[in-house]
């Protein structure tokens, strides 16, 4: 069902008029849910502001909207999947996107280089495959920054793992954050250094932005042609310098912490 609405979600309905109060309202539920553990939708008795009521109240007018437009009765089920599919998808983007731009501009040469490749100007443009470059800082970005840094699985059965022992009923946190960083793994993990994907040479569950197994991202195949595509339209428009690299905060998902400050121009009047 979550692939299913994931796809209209982006396809069929335009959330596009909706992205920056999704975004905002994707933030809010994001610090309730750090604070609460990822308990979601929040109990009824928990204490929310104003804000928090606000931001849930907008999701479920969404949730609302979408399933009209699908035909389909709204069920709490449904507009909890719809909920979920949009912060699953609304919160991992922007700050993917967010770091790859971050990242580029603290590296001008890279930012120029990916300029040059070519990029989109005005709407029309369409993923173009031949970009590997591009392909390649957008995973280099997502190597270094994953948005979902830890995800947790629960043991079913008695595993031996690198001399401990995991118990069914044990949570297992996997850190894409962590493998990604791993020096027996990686050569100069902490480098932005996106020719290492170049050419394919990246391979198995070293790199896993978008988890592994059963529960893969739904949309994983899609993830890096959409960032690459708002990258390269990004570009086109604008130069983006970054005077320091934010903090990494492990939040629901891995976002810059906010004292950043980056100058933007317009392309062509540098
Ligand atoms: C850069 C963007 C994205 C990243 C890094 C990302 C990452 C992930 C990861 C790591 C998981 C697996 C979580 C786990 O194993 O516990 C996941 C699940 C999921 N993602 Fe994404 N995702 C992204 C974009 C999207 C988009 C655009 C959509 C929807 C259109 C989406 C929908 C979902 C859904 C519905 C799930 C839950 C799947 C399930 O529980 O079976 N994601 N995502």
């Amino acid at each position: 069902m979550f692939f299913a609405l994931s796809t209209r979600l982006l396809f069929d309905f335009d959330v596009g008029a909706n992205a920056i109060k999704i975004a905002q309202a994707s933030n809010v539920i994001e610090d309730v849910r750090s604070r609460l553990g990822t308990n979601f939708p929040v109990p009824e008795h928990q204490a929310l502001d104003g804000r928090e009521r606000s931001a849930r109240m907008l999701l479920r007018q969404l949730a609302e909207g979408i399933t009209r437009h699908l035909r389909q009765p709204l069920s709490s089920d449904l507009s909890y999947a719809v909920q979920e599919t949009l912060l699953n998808a609304a919160v991992p983007l922007a700050y993917a996107f967010t770091w790859t731009l971050l990242l580029l501009g603290r590296h001008p040469a890279m930012q120029a280089r990916v300029r040059a490749n070519g990029v989109l100007h005005g709407n029309s443009g369409s993923f173009d495959e031949s970009d590997e470059l591009c392909v390649a800082v957008v995973r280099e970005a997502l190597r270094l920054y994953p948005p979902a840094w830890a995800l947790e699985r629960t043991c079913t059965s008695t595993l031996v793992l690198a001399g401990a022992t995991i118990r069914p009923g044990d949570a297992v946190v996997v850190s894409p954050y962590a493998l990604h960083r791993m020096r027996s793994l990686w050569n100069r993990p902490c480098r932005f250094h996106p020719q290492r994907f170049e050419a394919g040479r990246v391979k198995g569950y070293a790199f896993i932005p978008f988890g592994g197994g059963a529960k893969t991202c739904p949309a994983a195949r899609w993830n890096v042609p959409f960032l690459v595509m708002g990258v390269q339209s990004f570009l086109g428009r604008f130069s983006v310098r970054t005077s320091a690299m934010p903090h990494a905060l492990p939040l629901v998902a891995l976002r810059p912490s906010l004292d950043f400050a980056v100058s933007l121009r317009q392309s062509g009047k540098e």
